[in-house]
């Protein structure tokens, strides 16, 4: 199958207990698509895995029927992960977190690299922050710059675990725009954690819900909905 991430039997066990049991899945690329589970059921161990940062005892990750590590270092795929707890360092200002990695590898001119975050920090509307230090940000403005981060390697798959965790409801609706903006003028493939179930809805092209070290049901939004999972409670 093309143009899509594939998790092939993939497995993963921690002392013995197995987390990811023989999962099997297609992502699509250029879509959203959301993960939801309960807590410790292995969302973060799955977008870790994608990261690299993991690897699976078992079964493997294709992109593009190609294996991950070879996608991302012959065909130079690039994906980039928007920590949980965003990850900003408080010892930089916002402008230097954000042109960090492009500084440490050299990559284009300082005067480019300049240009280019300030444009990505001016389309997610924390240009203002720009000299700040990242602790003295609300939790949504952090949650912007570290999408802003996140962007500047210009990501063809980026993964955002829990990005509405330390949120109120009106900077969720903030992160909602900025990954359907993100859907409308991009082709990035998007994979969103969340227990949040509006913000699913709010974003989705696709909801699969991960149980058991299995994802247990994948569909679009409005299929979802007929399905009455217990997750989809909102008092749940
Ligand atoms: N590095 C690790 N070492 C040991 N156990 C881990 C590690 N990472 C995750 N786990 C375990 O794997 C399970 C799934 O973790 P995680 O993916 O973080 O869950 P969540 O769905 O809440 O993101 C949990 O039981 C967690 O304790
Ligand atoms: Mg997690």
């Amino acid at each position: 199958m093309e143009n899509n991430i594939n998790f092939n039997n993939v497995s993963k066990s921690f002392s013995g207990k197995v987390v990811l049991d023989n999962l099997s899945h297609n992502f699509k690329l250029n879509e959203v698509h959301v993960i939801l589970g309960k807590s410790g059921m292995g969302k973060s161990v799955l977008l870790k895995m994608l990261m690299g940062l993991m690897t699976p005892d078992a079964g493997q990750i294709l992109i593009n029927n190609k294996k991950l590590d070879d996608a991302k270092s012959i065909d130079n795929l690039k994906i980039s992960y928007v920590f949980q707890f965003s990850a900003l360092l408080n010892s930089l200002s916002v402008i230097d977190n954000i042109t960090l990695y492009l500084d440490e590898n050299n990559i284009d001119s300082k005067e480019n690299r300049l240009k280019k975050a300030y444009k990505i920090l001016s389309d997610l509307g924390v240009e203002d922050s720009a000299s700040k230090i990242p602790s003295d940000l609300s939790g949504g403005m952090r949650k912007r710059v570290a999408i802003a981060r996140s962007l500047m390697i210009e990501p063809e798959i980026l993964l955002y675990d829990e990005p509405t965790a330390e949120l109120d409801q009106i900077n969720t609706r903030i992160i909602a725009k900025i990954i359907n903006d993100l859907k409308d003028t991009t082709n990035i493939t998007q994979l969103v954690v969340t227990h949040d179930i509006g913000f699913a809805f709010a974003i989705a092209d696709t909801i699969s819900i991960l149980d058991e070290g299995v994802i247990k049901i994948s569909n679009n939004p409005e299929m979802i909905k007929e399905t009455n999972h217990p997750l989809l409670d909102p008092i749940a």
